[in-house]
């Protein structure tokens, strides 16, 4: 499939909301706006930039993204294509005060959105809202009509959607396509669902609403079962056109989808998904380093694509490997992901090919060491790898140089 028959993929970054949700997790207006240019530049296209009513902070925030962010056009593709403006989205309970609130934050920016949610399963319903099924389809149609008579651009979210009945659901999302919504995203709010039972709910809904040809059905998967970016491609493999991720998959407990993960899922598989996209993964790496900076969340070391040691290669026989052809045991080149550091990991499953590589690297190279100090430095080597937990850095090995030379 070429790319111009492929549908667009709209990436919807919720960084700056749902992450923000992270326990612990605060960002000032500053650091928020540093963000949300980070993310224009990446080439997203929606920036959910926060809840305009949870605080006057918030309110701040989101108003000073669409005001400053909201005009730039940065974003650039890998193929050097331009994004177009970012849509700039302020979330909203089902409530005409944070409709309205939601409205005054992002208005300025040239393309705005406001987002709108109402839980639809029986245990929010009963439990948390305290409402009947009737109520709550009255909600939407008055909250969606609402924000509908302030805003041309407006997504409906059902909260749990993930656990609600699914005619129920079909009947809800007619309504708020009725009242006016044009984006409806399905969140799997508490990260329950599996990915054929995703995938399944969303071929379901576009084939069972009423009106589901003129929206754009939109994903939102936690991840407390680590299924947030299996769900997501699920969604999309079923007809969703929309797919709502985070920097390095922060958010409420176990997270969101990852943003990098789906889009490097769907770089490596071309031909599984047809959907092209805007993003510019060259920096995603970077733009990793500046939410974990700046939000104190830290990446761990294993996580896929912006983990410290996702190109990182430790046993002997992966470094002799790579030495000899990367794609022995690389499915992604890391400079696509702005990874530009070496990618071996000197340390005690290290053998002779990459000692002897990290040797020249450091400049070391070729007659700089006879053959006995060489052998004799390795030997040094696997003793001090042997010792040292955190592998073997660049100081030890100038050390072991200097002292099989002295
Ligand atoms: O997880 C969720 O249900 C949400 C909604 C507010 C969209 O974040
Ligand atoms: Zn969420």
């Amino acid at each position: 499939m070429s790319e111009q028959t492929k549908d667009k993929l709209i990436i919807f970054d919720t960084t700056l909301r749902d992450g923000e949700q992270s326990p612990g997790v605060t960002l000032n207006t500053e650091e928020k706006i540093e963000i949300a240019r980070q993310l224009s530049r990446l080439g997203v296209n929606v920036l959910e930039a926060g809840f305009p009513v949870a605080s006057p902070g918030d309110f701040n925030a989101v108003q000073r993204i669409a005001r400053e962010v909201g005009p730039l056009m940065e974003g650039r593709t890998g193929e050097g294509r331009v994004n177009q403006e970012m849509v700039i989205c302020g979330l909203a309970r089902s409530v005409q005060h944070d409709i309205q609130t939601a409205y005054d934050a992002v208005k300025e920016a040239p393309r705005h959105r406001i987002h709108v949610f109402l839980a639809t399963s029986d245990i929010h319903l009963e439990f948390k809202l305290k409402i009947t099924r009737e109520q709550c389809l009255q909600r939407i149609k008055d909250m969606v009509g609402f924000a509908r008579s302030l805003c041309a651009d407006i997504e409906f979210s059902p909260e749990d959607a993930g656990r609600s009945d699914h005619s129920f659901l079909c009947e809800a999302l007619a309504t708020a396509i009725k009242a006016g919504a044009t984006t409806l995203n399905i969140p799997d709010t508490v990260g329950y669902n599996t990915p054929s039972e995703y995938g399944a709910l969303i071929k379901h809904l576009r084939e069972n609403t009423e009106g589901a040809d003129s929206v754009v059905f939109s994903t939102h998967c936690h991840n407390d079962l680590g299924l947030a970016t299996a769900n997501t491609l699920a969604g999309i493999s079923n007809g969703a056109r929309q797919v709502e991720v985070t920097i390095n998959g922060i958010g409420e407990r176990a997270g969101n989808t990852s943003l990098e993960e789906v889009v490097m899922n769907i770089h490596t598989h071309p031909h599984s998904y047809p959907v092209q996209h805007t993003v510019n993964t060259r920096l995603f790496f970077s733009t990793s380093r500046m939410v974990e900076d700046l939000s104190g969340m830290a990446v761990q070391a294993n996580k896929a694509i912006v983990g410290r040691n996702a190109f990182l290669h430790e046993s002997g026989i992966h470094q002799d490997g790579v030495l000899k052809n990367k794609q022995t045991y690389e499915i992604i080149r890391p400079e696509d992901v702005g990874v530009t550091t070496g990618n071996l990991a000197l340390g005690k499953h290290s053998g002779r090919h990459a000692f002897k590589t990290k040797l020249e690297d450091l400049g070391y190279g070729g007659p700089a060491l006879s053959d006995a100090q060489f052998q004799a430095a390795f030997a040094k080597f696997k003793d001090l790898a042997d010792s040292k937990k955190a592998g073997v850095t660049d100081g030890d090995m100038h050390a072991l140089v200097a002292d099989v030379r002295s």
